[in-house]
């Protein structure tokens, strides 16, 4: 048989099994077995993935790991930490692993060793985040550098954002901003608080042609230069990116250019000079703590077998949720304050790298590919879309998130904190019974008229299931963890689809399409040159922004 045969009798398998599974549910697997809990779980140091809530046996896990071997999932990994071109469709390999490790040979695809060109830079990033929070990198009048301004969007954007966040406790530097969206007035709230003299703008895109940043870059600097004059402003500019002529161009000191490789991801490029913010804000230290978080995992990923691997177990809970049980969607529900923007960082990464329909060879996928990733953190979420997961008619497994020990805020919130996160995975795996309900409420005193009419609307079905991460706490090395647990689940489940992760020709169209409706829009060229679809809509915008350019006041309101 060949490899993609093997693969679809592999599924037929899980299918075949999973028709064994129906008529039983989660509570009765969980009741039936006091020591799943133990099983169904891998440790990673102090960090435990809990996946005994998950519709599944383990038989269900012999199978899933069968299909991995078959699909090559192991070499596809070696083939990822060798350097081969994984990313096929660009010719790249994908080795933002290297930007993380300490040792080894990771071999460029022109050539040298990645991670010691990742060290390189590391280590003018290192001096550059140490002289700057030592207020021995002023700016031009001489003032010290205490806020700085990161401009990027997507990858170049979401990681650094969201892991800024998450470092608030450990913030003992300059103060750290994040501007990615095009509409100027996101830039404009944030400029007016702050002053050019000690502001350092830094232009995070890989490409540096990206719009939304370009635009971003060209308003700040012209903020920039109206104060500090074009020489001056240089001292205040600084770029992450593998296009460092273009950097140049744009007037960025030498020196203040961070070099980073087509290598590298946008989607995965935290780890290099994209997030230079961040040893800004915490120090060379606590930077260097995330990044040996994420060199562990890459390890593990690499060493560890399929069913104690916690990237690989985590893919293939997906592919068992999506592929063999049809659900299409993933929820994300971090109990943690701290970890709000985690959900928009991991759609980015899910979705862009996986929301596929083409496989590697070009023709249609054979299966469903990427679920659809929301989330917000808990108990939030519990105020919102939780509602619908425990009586939807669509199951929406999900992913929890907990540290045991909180940084900040009082314990008493934080044992709330997470009373409510354990109640929300018993809830989703048990329900209630409308049983169970009756007598709730005639425990409550409540009479059977009244009884009768509620007990079938508190009724949930239970059997949605759900993972749970718990770590002692949310600091650099357990995010650095978090994160490449999620990057090479992505990866693995990449191999298993058989589509291009690091691609998003998806994105590219959108893009496309945005320059050549720009003029259209702005009114250089007639709305009638737009494809038809968007003549009715671009006419009215016109129509609408023609008031503006007439002089009626619409800048400020009030
Ligand atoms: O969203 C599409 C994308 O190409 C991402 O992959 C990337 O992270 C982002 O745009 C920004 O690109 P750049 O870093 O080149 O500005």
């Amino acid at each position: 048989m060949d490899r993609q045969a093997e693969v679809i009798h592999a599924l037929n398998n899980l299918q075949a099994h999973w028709s064994t599974l129906t008529k039983t549910s989660i509570r009765a697997l969980l009741e039936a077995d006091p020591e799943r809990s133990d099983r169904f779980t891998i440790q990673f140091d102090d960090l435990l993935f809990d996946f005994s809530r998950q519709k599944m046996t383990d038989e269900t896990i012999r199978l899933l790991s069968h299909l991995a071997d078959v699909a090559e999932l192991p070499q596809a990994v070696e083939r990822l930490f060798s350097g081969e071109p994984v990313n096929s469709t660009e010719g790249r390999p994908a080795l933002h692993m290297a930007l993380r490790a300490r040792t080894g040979h990771w071999p460029a695809p022109d050539g040298g060793c990645a991670r010691e060109r990742a060290q390189a830079v590391r280590e003018r990033m290192r001096s550059f985040a140490e002289r700057l929070r030592a207020n021995m990198l002023l700016g031009a009048t001489g003032s010290a550098i205490n806020h700085v301004v990161s401009l990027g969007v997507g990858g170049s954007d979401l990681g650094p954002h969201m892991a800024s966040q998450v470092f608030q406790p450990f913030a003992n530097g300059p103060n750290v901003h994040y501007i990615s969206n095009v509409d100027g007035i996101e830039l404009q709230e944030t400029l007016e608080k702050l002053h050019p003299r000690n502001t350092l703008v830094h232009i995070a895109s890989k490409s540096f042609t990206t719009l939304e940043t370009m635009e971003n870059a060209t308003t700040a600097k012209a903020w920039l230069e109206a104060t500090l004059g074009q020489t001056g402003a240089k001292k205040h500019m600084s770029a992450a990116t593998t296009n460092v002529q273009a950097a140049r161009d744009f007037g960025i000191n030498e020196d203040y250019i961070f070099e980073f490789w087509n290598w590298v991801g946008g989607r995965y490029s935290l780890w290099s000079s994209v997030g230079l913010s961040l040893p800004i804000m915490i120090g060379w230290q606590r930077f260097e703590e995330f990044l040996d978080g994420a060199a562990e995992i890459d390890q593990h990923f690499r060493s560890a077998p399929i069913t104690e691997n916690i990237p690989m177990m985590l893919a293939m809970i997906g592919i068992w949720n999506r592929n063999i049980l049809g659900h299409a969607s993933l929820s994300l529900n971090p109990y943690d304050h701290r970890l709000r923007r985690f959900p928009a960082y991991l759609q980015q990464l899910e979705m862009e790298s996986n929301g596929k329909r083409t496989n590697r060879a070009g023709g249609l996928a054979m299966m469903a590919t990427s679920p659809i990733l929301f989330g917000e953190p808990g108990t939030n979420c519990q105020h919102s879309y939780l509602q619908l997961l425990h009586q939807g008619f669509e199951i929406s497994p999900a992913d929890f998130f907990l540290a045991a020990q909180t940084i900040g805020g009082t314990e008493r919130q934080h044992h709330l904190l997470a009373a409510n996160c354990f109640a929300q995975l018993e809830a989703l795996a048990l329900g209630l019974t409308e049983e169970e309900a009756r007598e709730m409420l005639a425990k409550d005193g409540k009479d059977p008229a009244r009884i009768d009419q509620i007990a079938p609307h508190m009724a949930c079905p239970g059997d949605r299931p759900a993972s749970l991460f718990l770590y002692r706490r949310l600091d650099p090395r357990t995010l650095g963890r978090l994160l490449a647990i999620y990057e090479h689940k992505v990866y693995a489940q990449g191999v298993i689809w058989d589509v291009e992760s690091f691609d998003q020709w998806g994105v590219e169209l959108g893009k496309r399409r945005a320059k050549i409706l720009a003029p259209m829009v702005s009114g250089e060229a007639e709305t009638e040159e737009a494809h038809p679809c968007s003549h009715r809509s671009l006419k009215h915008y016109r129509s609408l922004q023609f008031e503006v350019e007439a002089g009626a006041p619409n800048q400020k309101l009030g």
